[in-house]
């Protein structure tokens, strides 16, 4: 039987250099039985203790790679229970905070997407036309749903070819949770912005009428990332007009409008690898999370590259904040300890649905 768990409220007030510590002298008694994965958007003092760091693809890659006993993921909910998903059985994920939760994710539960699948039953069969896609941004049980019902999931850095996969399934596809993902993503393949409509899951037959729903390719679901919308083409403006030679690179999860002002558009690894690939001395403007930004602008500085955050407001991931050194320390030494806290567990008969939703998308990557 598991020994009790060490409890947090003992490393509430711990420092942050101390917590650092603590956490190298645990990783170093875990050995290779321990793997700490962490998401661009970390905070830096987290960061910096990762074994494998990525995007969500990357990431669930890695996950179902890797051989460690323990998966201590440092990212928000989704992200642990892809990984628990794709790692084995034995393997065991950590969430160091549960209240590290994805608000975009939110956006969408089963009950709504279950309504809107039975919404769409009164106009045409929906699973011989359409293919469900979830943003991996999304529950387990949404992913399942996805699974049982020939559809996949996409990530910010394969949303095209998804999409390209799903309409060779069926005509057409229901989108969900991001929008803007979705709509950026058709736009890439050449889907006209009409034939691409808002699903409002809080009304009935997404307010649309039976004509907008049979004659639109894309179903959007109306949900959104809360920091990214925060950025404004007005930003880029600005920008283009005090640096004309300055370019410009955005997460998807950006509007339409900021997408179609930037230079380049991609997932965080796009975005860390095409400013790395930049010659020396150039100037970005940069729309995505502020601790990645922060972290490679002065990361570049060495390269005399700069590197601008692109709102004047602090748009931050405050979720994926939850995850301290305080939480990280708390859950590295229960697990020296013996115990296990904050489990990530998919129930089984939902884990091997999503997981055929997961495979779909990972064999196409
Ligand atoms: P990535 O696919 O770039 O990791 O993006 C995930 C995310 O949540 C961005 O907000
Ligand atoms: Fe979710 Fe937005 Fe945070 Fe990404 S940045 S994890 S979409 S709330």
């Amino acid at each position: 039987m598991q020994a009790e768990a060490i409890n947090f409220e003992n490393f509430d007030h711990i420092q942050d250099e101390v917590c650092a510590q603590r956490i190298e002298t645990a990783k170093h008694i875990l050995g290779k039985r321990l793997v700490i994965l962490s998401h661009h958007y970390q905070r830096a003092d987290v960061y910096r203790h990762a074994n494998l760091t990525g995007d969500s693809l990357k990431l669930a890659y890695q996950a179902a790679q890797t051989d460690a006993d323990y998966l201590v993921f440092c990212g928000v909910h989704f992200m642990a229970e892809v990984a628990d998903i794709l790692s084995s059985d034995e393997q065991i994920v950590i969430l160091p905070d549960m209240a590290a939760g994805c608000s975009m994710a939110d956006m969408a539960n089963l009950a709504k997407v279950e309504r809107a699948w039975r919404d769409l039953a009164e106009i045409f069969s929906p699973e011989e036309n359409v293919t469900p896609v979830t943003y991996i941004n999304s529950a387990a049980d949404l992913k399942a749903f996805c699974g049982e019902h020939g559809g996949i999931v996409c990530t910010s850095s394969n949303a095209g070819k998804i999409l390209e996969w799903s309409f060779q399934q069926r005509e057409k596809v229901l989108f969900f949770p991001d929008q803007h993902l979705g709509r950026w993503s058709g736009h890439k393949l050449g889907i006209s912005l009409d034939e691409m409509v808002v699903w409002d899951f809080d009304e009935p037959m997404g307010g649309l009428t039976p004509e907008q729903i049979k004659q639109a390719k894309i179903l959007l679901w109306k949900g959104h990332c809360s920091v990214h919308q925060m950025f404004q083409p007005q930003h880029i403006l600005r920008f283009r007009n005090q640096h004309p030679d300055g370019i410009v690179i955005s997460h998807p999860e950006c509007s339409f409008e900021v997408c179609s002002a930037s230079d380049y558009v991609g997932s965080t690894e796009y975005i860390i690898k095409t400013i790395t690939d930049a010659k020396e001395g150039t100037r970005w403007l940069v729309g995505t999370e502020l601790n990645l930004v922060s972290r490679i602008a002065e990361e570049f500085k060495a390269q005399n590259k700069i590197i601008q955050f692109m709102s004047p407001l602090v748009c931050m991931c405050s979720t994926m904040a939850r995850i301290d050194p305080q939480h990280l320390t708390w859950a590295l030494e229960n697990l020296v300890n013996g115990r296990i806290v904050n489990r990530i567990q998919v129930p089984k008969d939902e884990a091997e649905l999503a997981k055929l939703a997961l495979e779909r998308m990972l064999a196409i990557s």
